[in-house]
């Protein structure tokens, strides 16, 4: 068997199951490849590969929602982004993604303190949305903003786009890769938000450069404080450590924002 051929098997065997149906197949086959490269068997491989799907994508959303009943309710509610009406469907929807459920208790004042500097904001790239586009109600947006999203579940994503939709804001949110191609438009800030952690379990060596190469003038960079089994572990100073002596020598300025769950950096150069 060539290492396509056991590749494309991978990929055929992970899709099968129903927790990974819904993840991009490009993503799929970069961490196949990986483990393929790394394990004596294919049927190692497969297992290896699950696991790794589940710690940086499945695992945030546990129970996966039914999107389509999530759609039906959102058809019966205003357009308004302000709205009461929506903002207590975002509040309630994005409990359902274990990062935003985290920032939750901090939504008043994250997106305000982390983007006032630079508020009206008018253009936005959100790396690994999860549910967000749920949180740009809370964003100090300008009049009529760009939102582009991207994350690694069909159907979640499909959601998300007809909540900008709905909402009619300008923008789309595509299931895709981020470690792949970046949009080439540029943007006035790119959220990073909760990912880095996940890229340094895929391509350690590869983060500092993917950082460098997205396409927006400010980086809303953030680290969890806890991890998902709910221990600090000394989280916050490890991964402030790390990431200052990350940037160190690029020239970057940046801003430290500290939240009960969530640390973060506002950067630009
Ligand atoms: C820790 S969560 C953070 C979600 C969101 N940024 C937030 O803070 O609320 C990571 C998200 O990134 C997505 N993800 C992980 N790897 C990705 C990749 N290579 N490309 C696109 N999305 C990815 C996961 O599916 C998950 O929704």
């Amino acid at each position: 068997m060539t290492d396509l051929d056991k590749l494309n098997s991978l990929v055929a065997a992970v899709v099968k199951k129903s927790k990974y149906r819904k993840i991009c197949v490009d993503f799929i086959r970069r961490i196949g490849e990986q483990e393929i490269a790394k394990r004596a068997s294919l049927k190692e491989a497969i297992k290896s590969t699950c696991s790794k799907l589940h710690q940086v994508s499945g695992a945030f959303l546990e129970n996966h929602p039914d999107f389509s009943q999530w759609l039906t309710q959102l058809e019966t509610l205003p357009q308004d982004i302000y709205s009461i009406e929506i903002k207590q469907y975002c509040r309630e929807k994005m409990q359902a993604h274990t990062s935003t459920y985290e920032r939750l208790p901090t939504i008043d004042e994250f997106f305000h303190r982390c983007l006032r500097s630079l508020a009206p904001i008018h253009s936005l790239l959100d790396l690994g949305c999860g549910l967000n586009p749920l949180a740009l109600p809370w964003m100090p947006l300008a009049k009529d903003p760009m939102y582009q999203g991207i994350d690694i579940f069909a159907d979640m994503t499909g959601f998300d786009q007809q909540f900008l939709q709905h909402t009619h804001l300008r923008g789309r949110v595509s299931c895709a890769d981020f470690l792949g191609e970046l949009p080439k438009q540029r943007f006035q800030i790119a959220l990073v938000l909760k990912i880095i952690p996940l890229i340094d379990q895929i391509e350690k060596e590869r983060t500092r450069q993917w950082l460098e190469s997205i396409p927006a003038d400010y980086l809303l960079v953030s680290f969890p404080i806890f991890s998902l089994s709910g221990k600090g572990k000394g989280m916050l100073e490890n991964y402030s450590m790390r990431f200052t002596q990350m940037l160190e020598s690029g020239n970057w300025k940046m801003e430290r924002i500290e939240f009960s769950t969530e640390l973060a950096f506002l950067l630009h150069h």
